[in-house]
């Protein structure tokens, strides 16, 4: 396998100055490229300030930050870029400028090293066509702040090698980042049913169901994050909404773009919020306003997440981190779906099939909600047990414990495995059992099922 040791970033714009920023913070070479000399002066300027923030919080000493400065380098030629292992692209979001860059890439960079696009909305396929070996070309989709947020969406092409596909999980652990991998669809995993929940809150308030304050305020409470849909799309940019729903619409009906979100997007404004984005409007939400923004919201993720499983974009598990590491979800929707059950699952994919006459899909079941966080590989001797729950650093609860009984049996009953590593994804391994769980069990008087538990752990 292709271990890479230097990367190359080309564009130095928000995305591509933080994606070097994080991978020269653990410890890779990093060469930025862009048009111009300006263009990198300003990216490694907000690398600088980040670095320096980071030092004052103390979240680094300042040698680190140094050192951090010193693995990037800058460039406004390509041909700079001939030593590196990676190229990841984090120009414009427009095709033929993506085209073009890559065709040049081609004839540049060595056979062997590999290129990944940071494309939002376009075809990893259609793009990898554009190299003579579309085999080392891959999808690496990083999530606002790319120093920060620590998903990774992996894309594989319909020509990437496994080789290439392998190489990327490899690097993408040690960039720091948790990996997800989907296929090769119009915004992947997360941004399929993100963008759509953002949509349908603007639909919410076109019909005049709710403030956009108020719809705000039932999206925090109801997803257990800090900004709604509007004070999001204000942070993120309005036009971001508009343009990536814009490439759903392909999907049917219930992706259409919200008039008022159009509207909004094209006076180039944000969103007026009578309290500045902050949550909690003064009165209580009434009961009927705050159940129809949960269903609508609920019904259009539940359905566009089952739309995901019938097309097989990417599994539950990774789905459901999506949410959590990528949007900072307390609950993932796989979660929300076994909250709900699945007789109501039903139903409101059902509703959202009949609001935008689509198809009702498939995979509403409940055996396609499995969030394995234990996995198992086989490789002739060796059998590699991964701990494949990074957002939790308590991993060891009921359920892990069963499957990591079960990896152990199926390795220890295979005749051909002489030894079992076991290993964590993601950067922390596991930290301990879930502590929830024993203060549940304690409020609730079940000392019982806390013994079982400690003492199938110990047993395993
Ligand atoms: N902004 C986000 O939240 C976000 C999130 C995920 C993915 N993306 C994707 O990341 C990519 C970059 O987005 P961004 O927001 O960083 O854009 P940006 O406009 O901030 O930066 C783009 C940079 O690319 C440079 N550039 C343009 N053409 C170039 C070329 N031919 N050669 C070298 N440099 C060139 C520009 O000078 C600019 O510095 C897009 O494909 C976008 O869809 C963006």
């Amino acid at each position: 396998m292709k271990v890479i040791k230097t990367v190359g970033v080309v564009g130095a714009g928000t995305m591509g100055a933080a994606i070097a920023q994080k991978i020269a913070q653990e410890g890779f070479d990093v060469i930025l490229a862009d048009r111009a000399m300006n263009y990198i002066e300003k990216g490694l300027g907000g690398i600088r300030t980040m670095l320096d923030e980071a030092a004052e919080r103390k979240v680094m000493t300042k040698e680190q930050a140094e050192a951090v400065l010193k693995n990037i380098s800058g460039t406004d030629k390509l041909s700079d870029l001939k030593s590196c292992d990676l190229v990841i692209e984090a120009i414009f979001e427009n095709f033929d400028a993506k085209v073009s860059l890559f065709r040049e890439l081609n004839s540049i960079l060595p056979g062997d090293c590999i290129i990944a696009s940071n494309t939002s909305s376009y075809s990893i396929g259609e793009l990898a066509r554009v190299v003579d070996r579309p085999s080392r070309f891959i999808g690496m989709h990083f999530f606002y702040h790319a120093a920060k947020n620590r998903l990774l969406e992996i894309i594989p092409g319909k020509e990437t090698s496994a080789e290439v596909l392998e190489a990327a999980r490899e690097f993408a652990i040690m960039a720091g980042k948790d990996p997800i991998e989907c296929s090769d669809r119009n915004g992947f995993a997360v941004n399929r049913f993100f963008v759509p929940w953002l949509n349908e809150s603007v639909r919410i308030f076109e019909e005049d169901i709710a403030s956009k304050e108020v719809i705000d305020e039932v999206c925090c409470k109801l997803f257990g994050i800090g900004m709604g849909p509007f004070a999001l799309m204000n942070a993120t940019g309005v036009p971001v909404a508009y343009h990536s729903e814009k490439t759903l619409e392909t999907f049917g009906s219930l992706y259409k773009v919200a008039p008022l979100l159009e509207v909004q997007a094209l006076s180039g404004k944000p969103w007026e919020l009578n309290n500045g984005g902050e949550q909690q409007s003064k009165s209580p939400v009434p009961a009927e306003v705050d159940s129809v923004i949960r269903e609508r919201m609920l019904s259009v993720v539940f359905f566009v997440c089952s739309q995901i499983f019938d097309e097989k974009v990417c599994s539950a598990a990774h789905l459901n981190r999506g949410a959590r590491i990528g949007l900072r979800w307390r609950k993932g929707p796989v979660e929300l779906m076994k909250i709900q059950g699945v007789k109501e699952v039903k139903r409101l994919v059902e509703l959202a099939a009949k609001r935008y006459r689509m198809d009702v899909p498939l995979s509403v079941k409940e055996d396609i909600w499995v969030i394995k966080t234990v996995s198992l590989a086989v490789n002739g001797e060796n059998a590699v047990i991964t701990m494949d729950d990074p957002e939790s650093m308590n991993a060891l609860n009921v359920d892990s414990v069963r499957q990591l009984e079960e990896c152990f049996d199926k390795a220890a009953n295979n005749p051909s495995v002489k030894t079992i590593f076991i290993t964590g994804s993601g950067k922390a391994f596991v930290a301990g059992a879930d502590i929830k769980f024993f203060v549940n069990n304690i409020k609730n008087k079940k000392i019982e099922d806390i013994e079982s538990f400690t003492a199938s752990g110990q047993a395993l």
